[in-house]
């Protein structure tokens, strides 16, 4: 397979959220997982698990995250605030105008948030864990974003699309029971993956990024 130089990778990447039905090998994913634990760690501890779900358990984590959440059993994280709530409601917004869902149309924005707790109802998903014995986790934390990165970008490389997903963890109790996660090991987010719908509106959008300018300084540089 043609592969992508890294520049093309990253800049054409983004975050797919409709998915063709067909099923992704068991054997495409352990490549994309020989790639992505290339990721460093802190001292290289690799304070990694990866839970790769699909089918029965897959659909079973589906239907028991859509009950809680038509029951009103799921709390969010809290709120970003100022330009993190800002940038937060851009993409909102663009992802909404795509989809034709109107700001007052309560039915439709209801169903785009079912549709995450559905993990876009894609057929795998990813659950990324560490081992509680390592929390407060911050620095495991960041080894299991780079993690999650090298998940996502060998998997755009190979033709594959996928979405880092926070609202399919929410509620991890069911994920760790449906998943068979050890008590031992924090769930910290999910990879809902599978090859892109390419009509999906959705997965049209590019999100956008603040310049350097507004976050980048230099220091001790000459010009
Ligand atoms: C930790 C994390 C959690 C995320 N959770 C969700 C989610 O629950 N639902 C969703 O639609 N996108 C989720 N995303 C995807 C982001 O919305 C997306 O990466 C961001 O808008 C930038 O867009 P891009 O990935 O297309 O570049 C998450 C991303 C990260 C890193």
């Amino acid at each position: 397979m043609q592969r992508m130089d890294f520049e093309t990778l990253v800049q054409t990447r983004k975050s797919v959220r409709g998915f063709k039905r067909e099923p992704v090998a068991r054997a495409v994913i352990e490549d994309i997982i020989e790639v992505a634990k290339r990721a460093p760690s802190s001292m290289n501890t690799q304070t990694w698990h990866v839970h790769v779900l699909t089918g029965e358990p897959l659909e079973e984590l589906r239907r028991r995250n859509m009950e809680e959440m038509l029951a009103g059993d799921i709390v969010s994280h809290g709120e970003y605030q100022g330009v993190h709530r800002g940038r937060q409601v851009d993409i909102a917004k663009k992802l909404f105008a795509v989809m034709g869902i109107a700001r007052d149309d309560k039915p439709m924005r209801q169903d785009w948030v079912l549709r995450g707790f559905r993990q876009f109802d894609a057929p795998v998903s990813l659950v990324l864990t560490y081992d509680k014995i390592l929390d407060p986790g911050a620095v495991c934390h960041f080894d299991l974003g780079a993690l999650c990165y090298g998940i996502v970008l060998a998997a755009w490389d190979r033709g594959l699309g996928s979405v880092i997903n926070g609202q399919g963890i929410m509620r991890s109790d069911i994920v760790r029971e449906v998943a068979s996660i050890p008590d031992e090991e924090v769930i910290m987010t999910c990879v809902a993956m599978g090859y892109p719908d390419d009509s999906f509106p959705a997965n049209a959008v590019r999100s956008d990024r603040e310049s350097n300018g507004d976050f980048v300084r230099y220091v001790g540089f000459a010009d």
